[in-house]
């Protein structure tokens, strides 16, 4: 089920911001070839399907489902609609890349897991800052002891958004909340180094209507009793850097998760600092990935398991479940579960 050249060839759902993000970085992967475009309406289907050169153009998502020259799906929807269309699709036989945060919730997260596992597909969160070279190189330093004894880990990502309540970001029906959407990246850079987190203690801003967070700041503890001190906000722009401190120094990642540098102090040294550019954009080294791992048959990547999406998942939720968060309900009323 691939094409000539041995790549998997791609749909495409949804054609907002990030689906043109990612094709830009996919046509930076040599083997992978984008066959198929699927949108809520026609038009929107060859606008996106003209601008990429991609040949069928399907006026809705079930189409590209049935699509039999397609291996391979990016989900590239609003959050609330993770679940559904990856189910949809791995019922359908295809593999799945999915945007983050990979559902709404954990309950959600291991229903698509278990999908996955049922219809024997690939599946993996589209994390990007996961697979970025630079990212490799902090692994590195940090499993080698060049910052001796990992001690803590502090990272934020704000942007400043306007307010409006139909935004995605603002709106509770689309998923909105600084946490699921930002948050979700200082988290998972906390869970590569901690290990399982617990929620020691979460605080928020909510927008004028109380239903989503604009700005969540956590504590958390690694089982390996590391603590990180961490940050998200939609309506105000932080500097979106990550610190891994150590007993013999740390590393600097500046707006950490489209990284292609880091610097590194050591204690009594001068700092040292690795440049890893992109390819293309940055979204090329997920594509990879999937290529990579859909080429050895696997069905999910060691990068980002299945258990740790259901893990971030998790401490997500709790995060909400911490004060009263009265957006979750809303929200997971929205979210049609089948
Ligand atoms: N990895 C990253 O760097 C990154 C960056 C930004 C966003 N994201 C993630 O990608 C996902 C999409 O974000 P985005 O910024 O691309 O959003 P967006 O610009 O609003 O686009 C989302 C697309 O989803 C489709 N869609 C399906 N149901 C929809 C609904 N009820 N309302 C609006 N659109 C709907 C639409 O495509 P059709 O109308 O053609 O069906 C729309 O163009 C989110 O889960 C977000 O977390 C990831």
């Amino acid at each position: 089920m691939t094409q000539e050249n041995g790549g998997p060839r791609w749909g495409v759902v949804g054609t907002g911001g990030i689906a043109h993000s990612f094709l830009e970085g996919l046509r930076a992967v040599p083997s992978a070839r984008v066959v198929a475009v699927g949108s809520r309406t026609a038009e929107r289907s060859e606008e996106f399907g003209a601008a990429w050169d991609i040949p069928h153009r399907h006026a809705d998502y079930a189409a590209l489902a049935g699509d039999p020259d397609v291996d391979v799906v990016y989900v590239a929807t609003p959050h609330p609609w993770h679940h559904p269309v990856t189910l949809l699709m791995l019922g359908a036989g295809k593999h799945v890349l999915v945007e983050k945060p990979m559902a709404m919730n954990a309950l959600q997260v291991t229903e698509m897991v278990a999908a996955a596992r049922a219809n024997d597909r690939f599946l993996m969160e589209a994390l990007w800052t996961r697979y970025l070279p630079v990212h490799e190189v902090a692994r590195g330093l940090v499993a080698d002891g060049a910052i001796g004894e990992l001690t803590a880990v502090s990272a934020d990502f704000g942007i400043n958004v306007p307010y409006d309540p139909d935004h995605r970001l603002f709106n509770a029906d689309l998923g909105g909340g600084a946490l699921l959407d930002l948050g979700i990246y200082p988290l998972a850079l906390a869970s590569q180094y901690l290990g399982e987190l617990t929620v020691v203690g979460a605080t928020r801003r909510l927008s004028p209507d109380h239903m989503v967070d604009v700005h969540t700041t956590m504590l958390v503890r690694g089982e390996n009793g590391v603590s990180a001190t961490l940050d998200c906000s939609s309506r105000t722009s932080l500097p979106g850097r990550a610190v891994l401190a150590g007993t013999g120094g740390r590393i600097e990642i500046e707006r950490f998760w489209a990284a292609t540098d880091l610097v590194l102090h050591r204690d009594g040294r001068e700092p040292e600092r690795f440049h890893r550019p992109f390819r293309a954009n940055g979204y090329e080294y997920e594509a990879e990935e999937v290529a990579r791992r859909l080429a050895v048959g696997e069905r999910e990547s060691p990068r980002m398991p299945w258990s740790e999406s259901v893990r971030l998942a998790g401490v997500m939720d709790r995060i909400r479940d911490m004060g009263s968060l009265v957006y979750s309900r809303p929200t997971v009323k929205a979210v049609p579960l089948g």
